[in-house]
């Protein structure tokens, strides 16, 4: 015979809809009883989502009826409280007041040009004449304060909301902030989430036209939280062509895929270099792959950005290239990938 506690072992493994935490964590496992031969399995959601108890009694059917020496049939009764949509414990997944566009840049694997591409896309919006506001959301390694040469601190208004720093015009924060003073080990897993969930909200955005999310490489804690927390516009995916960070591409985009999240598009990053002497192109990371990705995945190719010593230096100097020279065969692109997005969102100039 199986046990209760074997039972609720296989529960833990039972995801919510839609979110990564099972339903054990969240508290909606009321009850475990063996009348005659059978199991029963009672749940207590407060769902307003009309399908979610059907799919909790799928997942539960499936995990419990798995186990060797359960008492079949196995049933399963989901209690509906009529009230807020999601489990009492889950934030709801929502805009920001006063953001019109919030996008993500993320990619699989590190160090492939995200910060440059986030950095450059919020500068191209707002020479564009758009409210634009950038977030850094990698906890450990920020490097957007850098991009644009700033050192200043946000600073809290007696509401407890953190006002952005400016630079101009674009608003920027970053969640590095939050860990100040903490070991990175001190913040793991659920710690990362509470922060993550917390930070999203409380800072001063005011009106923007986009949110730039800058995510850290991977898919982990930090960026399944913020794509769960946040209702994005969509992402923007960035990769070399070289194929292990395609494979990591393709990872990052089954992440959104999965919590519905749109992909707005690929953006090439170090697909070529242009020798400012002799005027040959060399094709460092390989050629092509990332386009390649994109029709796979059915989404535009917003951009293939060169390697550019310019694009580098002006980062390091705290200017990004499409402010410094929108000449620049990177600022061409990175403006050229704005304006892409721009058109899916609908604007018009
Ligand atoms: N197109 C480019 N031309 C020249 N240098 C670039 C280009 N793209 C990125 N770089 C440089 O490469 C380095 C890595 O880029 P960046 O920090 O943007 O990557 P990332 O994906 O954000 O990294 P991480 O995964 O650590 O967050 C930086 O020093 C950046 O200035
Ligand atoms: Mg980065």
């Amino acid at each position: 015979m199986v046990t209760r506690e074997e039972i609720i072992e296989a529960l833990k493994q039972v995801r919510y809809p839609g979110y990564s935490r099972d339903i054990v964590s969240f508290g909606l496992v009321k009850g475990v009883e063996f009348p005659g031969q059978g199991t029963v399995v009672r749940l207590e959601v407060n769902s307003a989502e009309a399908n979610v108890p059907g799919i909790l009694q799928e997942r539960v059917a499936e995990a419990v009826g798995r186990l060797p020496g359960v008492g079949k049939p196995v049933d399963v009764r989901v209690k509906v409280n009529a009230a807020s949509a999601g489990p009492d414990s889950l934030p709801e997944k929502s805009g920001i007041a006063g953001v019109r566009h919030i996008i993500a840049v993320a990619s699989g694997k590190g160090g492939v040009g995200k910060s440059m591409v986030a950095a450059n896309l919020a500068a191209a919006f707002q020479a564009a004449g758009r409210r634009v506001g950038l977030c850094d959301c990698d906890l450990y390694g920020p490097s957007l304060a850098l991009m644009f040469g700033t050192s200043e601190r946000p600073t809290m208004g007696e509401d407890e909301l953190i006002n952005p720093v400016t630079v101009s015009g674009v608003k920027l924060m970053s969640m590095g902030l939050l860990v100040e003073g903490h070991s990175p080990v001190a913040l793991r897993g659920p710690m990362v989430t509470r922060y993550t969930q917390q930070f999203l909200r409380s800072v001063r955005w005011g009106e923007l036209d986009v949110l730039v999310l800058d995510l850290p490489p991977g898919t982990g804690d930090i960026q399944l939280t913020i794509v769960q927390t946040l209702t994005l516009d969509g992402a923007v995916i960035v990769s070399t062509p070289q194929e292990v960070a395609l494979i990591d591409a393709r990872k990052a985009a089954g992440m959104f895929a999965k919590v519905g999240v749109r992909i707005l598009g690929v953006v090439e990053n170090m697909s070529y270099f242009l020798a400012p002497d002799s005027g040959k192109r060399y094709d460092i990371f390989g050629a092509g792959g990332a386009k390649l990705e994109a029709e796979k995945l059915g989404v535009p190719l917003l951009a293939e950005v060169p390697i550019e010593v310019a694009a580098r230096e002006s980062a390091d100097r705290g200017h990004p290239i499409v402010w410094q020279d929108a000449g620049a065969l990177t600022a061409r692109a990175f403006i050229a990938a704005a304006g892409k997005i721009g058109e899916i969102f609908g604007w018009t100039n």
